[in-house]
């Protein structure tokens, strides 16, 4: 194995090293040794550890001689917006420029990008990280078939290729899947013994591993975000509240909907018997869940998951079989702003 685990800024003073994802990092050698004959379209719930991953990843097919570009149109740091390995650097650079971009041309000049590193390079990665945010998520398909497309009909002949796309917009993975331009992948929170290992690294943590994991699900950001604040769940999750601004949306639910909102907080599947009954209302309130980043439908255990699986069901983490809360601490949000409707009615 010639590479070693990557170091990502945790909070703030606090680097941690890559920790556990064993299988993940196995499924990206399988990938560095054969090329993806379709780009990898990777999802996964908010602060799950996309971003982590993909920057391992960058070392990993390094490691195997590719010339790596890494785009992040959203990231908020310019530095980490375009990164590359060594030996394409010059070439990312002419080609992105010296000015920096706005995100949607970004997104964009990644196939460009493509086509002139496949003239220098036998074996080129491109990891392109919250692109669908960029160019607007009902363009996602268009821009998968466009990725396809270099693939498929390269400008110059190479030996492997590897396209791996990043996504928290749960809303187009339906889109995306109803073609058969992209594999699909579903990244998790953190199983528990990896994400062990992740906590055992915090300096002093104000808070017990059991609590840790039964508030976070194993979602890497949210435990960074309990330890900047203080370990006090309780502002965590008023900070949540407001910052999505539910208790507007909770105030905005139809009864039919808020009774349905009420039995997921218990049971995430519940949405499912209610879709069932084909109320566009109900729809409606899953699309929102959805889109707001609260609940991830989620496939099949035995299907298409980049890391291990969630359990089947495992109530106290708010997972069900088709539906999950992100994080127990999206759900504990949820509950909060509904407290304040049936206070009010
Ligand atoms: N395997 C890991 N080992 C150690 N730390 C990790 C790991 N995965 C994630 N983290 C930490 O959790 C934070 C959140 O992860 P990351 O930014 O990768 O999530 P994401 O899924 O990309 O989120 P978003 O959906 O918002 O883009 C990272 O900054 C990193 O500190
Ligand atoms: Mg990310």
């Amino acid at each position: 194995m010639g590479w070693e685990r990557v170091r990502l800024e945790f909070a703030r003073g606090v680097s941690v090293r890559f920790a556990d994802r064993d299988e993940a990092l196995r499924q990206v050698e399988r990938v560095a040794e054969r090329g993806t004959r379709f780009p990898v379209v990777v999802y996964g719930p908010e602060g799950c550890g996309k971003t982590a991953l993909f920057r391992q990843a960058v070392e990993i097919l390094k490691s195997h001689g590719y010339g790596v570009v890494y785009v992040n149109p959203a990231a908020s740091v310019k530095d980490e917006k375009v990164v590359s390995t060594e030996d394409v650097k010059e070439i990312v650079g002419a080609t992105v420029g010296l000015l920096e971009p706005a995100a949607a041309t970004l997104a964009e000049k990644a196939f460009e990008l493509v086509s002139r590193l496949l003239s220098v390079k036998r074996r080129v990665a491109v990891i392109l990280d919250e692109v669908f945010q960029a160019v607007g998520p009902e363009r996602a398909e268009v821009y998968v078939k466009a990725l396809l497309d270099a693939i498929e009909y390269p400008s110059a002949r190479y030996e492997s290729f590897v396209a791996i796309i990043g996504s928290s917009e749960g809303t187009t993975r339906a889109r995306v899947a109803r073609h058969s331009w992209a594999t699909i992948r579903v990244l998790w929170n953190m199983a528990r013994e990896g994400f062990k290992e992740l906590y055992d690294q915090i300096p002093g943590p104000g808070l017990d591993f059991d609590s840790a994991w039964r508030l976070t699900g194993g979602n890497p950001r949210y435990l960074a975000m309990l330890y900047e604040h203080g370990w006090d769940a309780g502002s965590l999750v008023e900070e949540v509240v407001s910052a999505r601004r539910l208790k507007a949306f909770a105030s905005r639910l139809t009864p039919l909907q808020l009774e349905a909102l009420s039995e997921a907080v218990e049971d995430p599947d519940r949405l499912l018997e209610y879709l069932k009954r084909g109320e566009p209302s109900i729809e409606r309130l899953v699309d929102s869940l959805v889109e707001l980043n609260l609940v991830a439908e989620i496939p099949d255990r035995g299907y298409g998951w980049l890391d291990k699986a969630p359990p089947e069901k495992d109530p106290s983490l708010g997972i069900g079989r088709f539906y999950a809360w992100q994080t127990p601490i999206h759900r504990e949000a949820v509950r909060r702003a509904l407290s304040g409707v049936h206070e009010r009615a």
